[in-house]
């Protein structure tokens, strides 16, 4: 199985929002999709990979750092905490940068397994920030776009010679 091809900042189709896998949806080939969506990340060395970012614009999400291995679909946030954790994250799909970012500190989600049946988790630390950033990819916003606007101009610039290189 070969991986997918990751969609890179500025593609316009990481902007796009991605829709709900449907009931019907829960079948062998979604299966494959997030099977190969696990071997993507790895070979990119990632600790999360959405859908919209290999240009399959549903609500998938799968996650794999030190024991959590998750596979998310259709993950709603039902709860967040007013308490706020920033990190500098880096994204698969903004090669070679990495930017300061707030968010939740706690959040519980609501989501689907691959057997359509559904889940509930609380996350905190490293995971609910990686969840909560992946799920901006299903809503077609990057990290950077969760930046102070300093902090971005600097990041893009960085980006945009660090592109030009390649
Ligand atoms: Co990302």
């Amino acid at each position: 199985m070969t991986p997918y091809t990751i969609l890179t900042y500025p593609d316009i189709r990481l902007f796009h929002e991605s829709k709900n896998v449907l009931d019907n949806e829960f079948d062998d080939s979604l299966k494959m999709i997030i099977d190969r969506l696990f071997i993507t990340m790895r070979v990119h060395e990632g600790i999360g990979l959405a859908a919209p970012q290999v240009n399959i614009h549903k609500r998938i999400i799968v996650i794999a750092f030190d024991n959590h291995n998750l596979t998310l679909i259709n993950p709603v946030i039902i709860e967040k905490s007013s308490d706020i954790d920033g990190i500098v994250e880096g994204c698969l799909s903004v090669p070679n940068v990495s930017g300061y970012v707030e968010r939740s500190k706690d959040i519980k989600i609501r989501y689907r397994n691959l057997d359509g049946s559904y889940s509930e988790l609380k996350a905190t630390g490293l995971l609910a920030i990686c969840i909560q950033h992946e799920i901006d990819h299903l809503n077609g916003v990057i990290y950077i776009n969760r930046m102070s606007n300093i902090r971005k101009i600097i990041l893009l610039k960085k980006y945009k010679r660090l592109s030009n290189k390649e």
